[in-house]
């Protein structure tokens, strides 16, 4: 039986017992949804409707698990779910029932807010947000995931410390040492930065609050100019989402500000974090609430949610919103900065291919045997003499009026992802997004750009990330070429592989 998804939410929501898979949806919607040209096609999303944080995610018997925030309705203020979905390698995935539903009267009433997913001896485990107000919640379950139980101790954690005024209290993330559990809640101080509060418990239903793991004051604005309107909010006052983990000889700390995602990396010893090193998980404020774990082959592995550059009413007629990011292996280099590299797995969508080797550029090539809207193009490049160079993708024929750039700045040193021009619709929130890169001396510039119908993934050099949404109008906009501006630059190799589809409606096995 189809049963909609609002239905499905009302009856979950009376508490009873509905096996609904997130976003099952009417017939009609299905269709559109499946001949929806902005929706993508390789990355994960919810059959419909509303997806923000990556939440859980978790490595258990043979499957890894994702769980996300999931709302019927498409706004962020939507209550939320946990959805829930597996896979075997990352990159098919099978959609399962809803994990966490709020309960009418318990301290969850009004969401299941972002948490963390872990073993308890053995038994698969939740630590999440109950809202309003915020508290911390636990939940457990079967060996398969499927049937979670809220314990009845809830909440474990029903308020902030005694005498903090914070501005925020939410997104637990755990973990186990010397014979305790340890547990990060977000939080801030008004006006003062965000804060990271330790919690430290030995049998999960009695918390006691540590210190603060780290404090703000708020992270500079990297750019100069703000890149789109999210930027305004990036006050900092409350970081969301804490993930906390060692990585290589060091320790990441990673907080999303109400803008970016921001790391920290340096030494963890007797409870305190010594932050060495900031940086960013993506330049762009479209990669959001940063999600990691470590999967069986002891690889650090993160999600972001890729958020919407478009009018609250295009989404609501597109019926969905929201998509989770391509999963990025971290590493830590000698100096302490993050590298981010797309899972090498994600080569299993790659179809035809089509190489470029060895061309001088100066002014536009067009490359016009690469078209598309779902590709992996990868760029080495010499800058030379040029003062910018890089790639067009989603061109439109002709004078290009639709166009997405992604290129080096020689004189800033900057990534730049411009997507002011990708769509001719006023719906459309363009902007230009950057991220720092310093090549070194002789270092080419590699990029690789997963085009993914309205979501762009840009990693660059292995050492910054750029997110963006683009939603060109123009059924044509499908050409790809190279340019250099200001001098010659030189195309050591251009890969590019058109990409399949991870299944029809999203629904993979
Ligand atoms: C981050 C966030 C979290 C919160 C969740 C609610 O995007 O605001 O802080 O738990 O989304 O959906």
């Amino acid at each position: 039986m189809v049963r909609s998804a609002l239905a499905a939410t009302a009856l979950l929501s009376r508490g009873r017992q509905v096996n609904a898979v997130p976003g099952e949806v009417a017939d009609t919607l299905q269709k559109r949804l499946a001949a929806d040209a902005q929706r993508p096609q390789y990355h994960f999303l919810p059959k419909a409707n509303w997806v923000n944080d990556p939440n859980g995610p978790i490595y258990w018997k043979g499957y890894y698990h994702l769980f996300y925030q999931y709302s019927s309705t498409i706004e962020p203020q939507g209550p939320k779910y946990w959805g829930h979905a597996r896979s075997k390698e990352m990159v098919y995935w099978e959609h399962l029932p809803m994990a966490l539903a709020p309960t009418l009267g318990g301290p969850d009433k009004d969401g299941c807010w972002s948490g963390s997913a872990f073993s308890n001896n053995g038994v698969p485990t939740f630590v999440y947000t109950g809202v309003f107000p915020q508290v911390q919640c636990l939940a457990s379950s079967d060996d398969n995931l499927i049937a979670w139980k809220k314990v009845s101790g809830n909440p474990v954690v029903g308020s902030p410390p005694a005498g903090l005024e914070v501005t925020g209290f939410r997104d637990p993330s755990i973990w186990r040492e010397s014979g305790s559990w340890l547990m990060t809640v977000g939080a801030g101080f008004q006006g003062r930065g965000g804060a990271v509060l330790l919690y430290e418990s030995k049998d999960l239903a009695h918390w006691e609050y540590v210190h603060p793991l780290f404090t703000g004051p708020p992270f500079e604005q990297r750019d100069s100019a703000p890149a789109s309107s999210y930027d305004a909010v990036d006050a900092g006052d409350m970081w969301e989402c804490p993930d906390f983990f060692p990585l290589g000889q060091k320790h990441v700390l990673m907080v999303s500000t109400q803008g970016r995602v921001h790391y920290l990396t340096g030494t963890y010893s007797e409870r305190k974090f010594q932050a060495e090193t900031h940086g960013l998980i993506d330049g762009s404020v479209l990669h959001y609430a940063a999600k990691s774990f470590a999967d069986d082959q002891g690889r650090r592995i993160l999600w972001g949610w890729v958020r919407e550059a478009r009018s609250a009413a295009a989404q609501n007629s597109a019926g969905w919103s929201g998509a989770i990011s391509l999963p990025r292996i971290l590493s830590i280099d000698a100096e302490g900065a993050l590298h981010m590299d797309p899972l090498p797995e994600l080569a299993r969508m790659r179809g035809r291919h089509h190489r470029i080797a060895g061309a001088e550029v100066s002014g536009f090539l067009p490359a016009p045997q690469i078209q598309g809207s779902s590709l992996e193009i990868q760029l080495t490049m010499d800058l030379g003499d040029a003062h910018e160079g890089g790639i067009s993708v989603r061109r439109s024929p002709g004078a290009g009026e639709e166009e997405t750039t992604i290129s080096y700045e020689a004189a800033t040193q900057n990534v730049v992802l411009a997507t002011g021009r990708s769509s001719l619709s006023p719906d459309a929130d363009g902007g230009t997004y950057r991220a720092a890169l310093k090549l070194k001396p002789g270092e080419p510039l590699r990029l690789s750009v997963f085009l993914d119908a309205s979501v762009v993934e840009v990693f660059a050099n292995g050492r910054t990330c750029l997110t963006g949404r683009i939603y060109p109008l123009r059924s044509g906009s499908l050409g790809v070429g190279i340019f250099a501006k200001g001098g010659r630059a030189r195309v050591k190799s251009l890969d590019a592989h058109e990409m399949k589809a991870i299944s029809g409606d999203r629904l993979t096995t």
